[in-house]
């Protein structure tokens, strides 16, 4: 079996938190009179929150203060866990639960391997609390996507070696950070035509095919 494990990253992937975050951010900066789009939000994906508000601000004028940085990403932090409690079961995809269940039918390990310090927080919103086998999150790392090191954190949490996994992502710097750390991708969107994935999915249920065509082969 080529694949032993599956290794997640959860902000659009397992769910579509990326629009509270895309709305949380927004209203910072529209405080601060700064432009920001959908498509400057699409940078935003899998990078940290301080690095998220760093790009944010490079079409601001003035010159801030790490405290004032930091009261900035907590307001904003604020506003996204508020969003976030009005999530609830229901906001976890029927295809998405239906292929993790078969994949885990077929004995492939689950973990998450996301950058968001709100990780359980979803998780548990989701009802996915106690479901996946590791979670690798914003709370374990130093170093955010493309930076390898949630991945590889996830991988050692299992017990497996990056070549067993594949990681599934939903931006450029999460493939990007799993080629870093020796693993096999699976692209979502933006990520399935970058042109750096190892496959390309068209929806979530694409999975079991990529898993499945590479037992067969092995
Ligand atoms: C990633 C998102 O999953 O988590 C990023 O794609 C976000 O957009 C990052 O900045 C950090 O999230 P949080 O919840 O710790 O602010
Ligand atoms: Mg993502």
């Amino acid at each position: 079996m080529k694949y032993q494990a599956v290794i997640f990253d959860l902000d659009g992937v397992i769910c579509f938190t990326d629009q509270y975050h895309y709305m949380a951010w927004k209203m910072i900066a529209d405080e601060l009179g700064i432009y920001f789009d959908e498509k400057i939000n699409n940078r935003l994906r899998g990078v940290s929150r301080m690095e998220s508000l760093e790009i944010i601000l490079e079409r601001y004028d003035k010159v801030l203060s790490q405290e004032e940085k930091l009261a900035l990403a907590e307001k904003k932090n604020k506003i996204y866990v508020e969003l976030l409690g009005e999530m609830n079961k229901e906001d976890l995809p029927g295809e998405v639960k239906e292929t993790l269940d078969r994949l885990r039918a077929e004995g492939i390990q689950l973990a998450i391997g996301s950058s968001s310090k709100n990780a359980k927080f979803i998780l548990e919103r989701l009802g996915l609390d106690h479901y996946f086998d590791a979670v690798s999150d914003g709370t374990n790392i130093s170093k955010s996507k493309p930076d390898p090191e949630v991945f590889l954190k996830a991988a050692e949490f299992l017990h497996k070696n990056p070549r067993e996994c594949l990681v599934v992502e939903d931006a450029k710097a999460g493939i990007m950070a799993a080629r870093a750390g020796g693993f096999d991708s699976a692209g979502l969107g933006e990520a399935a035509i970058c042109g750096e994935a190892t496959y390309g999915m068209d929806s979530f249920g694409d999975l079991l095919k990529i898993v499945n065509e590479n037992q067969s082969g092995m």
